[in-house]
């Protein structure tokens, strides 16, 4: 992990106006590693994991397991060995947990394997409040008595029984803890208004490649039979839709041609219309989506929503190409309060973007011009590096440590597309300039990306 000075020392500095041309494979995804390794808990027994992607928050997920006793070592590039055969503790330090909302994902698993979980309560992040009481009020119709006690939430049930489970709304977080916490309940439980999403289904299949039973994943009801028992087992994660979706908005913002392959086109679907509706050509062939961008393009109305529907974490990405259409594109926010946070440091490279609430009013600009820029959190940085490679001139971009939690090797894969895009480290002290408030001078030495 870096420390905070080292964060604002790297930077990426970008040269935009060169289009992205050429093919790049999806890594495999974050939000279905992530809790496929918070559910190897319930594995008492070793589980491989292949496709998992080189980004921080799986060094944070693999940091949380090791404090519960697991043992994990990356036994190849991509490929996790994770033993939980030896875990002693249902209570992962605050330390930890507070880093990233899906390690909230081992309350679940650490209550069906022990019947008690001490979890640190997530707070809030720079999307908005992210609230858990659909997944608290889940494992107490399994049974559980559910508190919080010094900052964490304790759940405990001697014996979890099957239940009838409404979800308020289609909570990605709700459905997976619900569905770990059931897996060795007694009998039945059913997951109503359940979350769709194709990672939620990954999840589903590596607990049945452990021996359990659920079906109905990828469905608005999902089945999950407790059995008693699950054991080690080796499963490949999905490919990454989100990031596959990055690559395919950078080829339509900078007017390139960018095959992703190695991805289900089916879960790209929203995207691909969206963008054919804004005049890009979208080929599928088998497990490849090919974009092909256009100099002038239509802007478009879309609003976010649970998939199959436009996805959130693609709403940063599509804002940034939105800001050069001819002509006013409206978005709608639907699933997280602050997603909008960003649209300040894209305003700074010459966006003009309105934002009331939950809508944002964005108005094509001729041209997006080069500024030092600072990513809020993952996909907001997707959207800034987007924007500078569309953009005239070199933008730096900070807050890489975000990027890095989502983005496994991104300016090697930009790189290998034909962006001019470089990690940067500033050697010399941080001084703030005295002419504009707080506002940092970094005097730095550009060193090529290594892998
Ligand atoms: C997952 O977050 C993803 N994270 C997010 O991706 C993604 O944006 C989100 O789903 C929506 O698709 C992971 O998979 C690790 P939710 P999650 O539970 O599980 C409210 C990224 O960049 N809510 O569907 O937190 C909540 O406050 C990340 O990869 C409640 O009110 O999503 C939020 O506004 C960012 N009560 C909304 O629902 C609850 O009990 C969506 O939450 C649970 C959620």
């Amino acid at each position: 992990m870096l420390d905070t000075l080292d964060e604002l020392r790297t930077r990426f500095v970008i040269e935009g106006g060169r289009s992205l041309t050429g093919a790049v494979s999806a890594p495999g995804a974050k939000n279905a590693a992530l809790p496929i390794m918070a559910a190897s808990i319930l594995a008492a027994g070793e589980v491989v994991l292949h496709y998992v992607p080189r980004i921080t928050d799986v060094d944070v997920m693999a940091a949380i397991l090791e404090s519960l006793g697991a043992r994990v070592r990356e036994h190849s590039g991509g490929t996790l060995v994770i033993d939980t055969s030896s875990l002693d503790s249902y209570c992962p330090p605050y330390a930890l947990v507070s880093k990233l909302n899906a390690s909230f994902d081992v309350t679940g698993a650490l209550l069906a394997r022990f019947n008690r979980a001490e979890v640190p309560q997530p707070g809030g992040c720079v999307l908005g409040p992210r609230a858990v009481d659909l997944h608290l009020a889940g494992f107490q119709r399994l049974g559980a008595a559910v508190s919080l006690e010094h900052g964490s939430v304790v759940a405990a049930g001697a014996t979890l029984e099957g239940a009838d489970v409404e979800l308020g709304q289609p909570s990605v977080g709700a459905t997976k803890n619900i569905m770990l916490a059931a897996t060795r309940a007694r009998g039945t439980t059913i997951i109503r208004n359940a979350a769709k999403e194709p990672e939620v289904a990954d999840l589903a299949g590596f607990i049945n490649a452990m021996g359990g039973c659920v079906r109905g994943q990828g469905t608005p009801t999902i089945r999950i039979d407790g059995v008693r028992k699950l054991h080690g087992c080796e499963y490949t994660i999905i490919p990454d839709r989100l990031v596959a979706g990055t690559y395919l908005l950078g080829a339509a913002i900078t007017a390139g041609d960018v095959t992703v392959t190695g991805i289900d086109p089916g879960c790209l679907h929203a995207l691909c219309r969206t963008l054919k509706t804004c005049g890009c050509e979208l080929t599928t062939e088998g497990a490849s989506v090919r974009a092909r961008g256009v100099a002038s393009f239509r802007p478009v109305d879309v609003s976010t929503g649970p998939y199959p529907g436009f996805p959130t974490d693609l709403q940063p990405p599509l804002v940034a190409y939105l800001s050069l259409a001819q002509g006013t594109s409206h978005v709608e926010e639907s699933i997280f309060d602050a997603r909008f946070v960003y649209v300040s440091e894209l305003a700074r490279m010459g966006a003009d973007i309105k934002v009331s609430g939950r809508q944002a009013i964005v108005k094509g600009v001729e041209k997006l011009k080069d500024a030092v820029v600072e990513a809020p959190d993952i996909r907001a940085g997707g959207a800034l590096v987007l924007a500078a490679l569309a953009a005239q001139g070199t933008s730096e971009i900070g807050g890489l440590q975000y990027i890095d939690r989502g983005y496994e090797f991104f300016e090697e894969r930009l790189a290998s597309l034909g962006a001019s895009i470089m990690r940067a480290s500033v050697v010399a002290p941080v001084q703030p300039r005295t002419d504009m408030g707080d506002t940092m001078q970094m005097p730095k030495v550009v060193t090529p990306f290594s892998a």
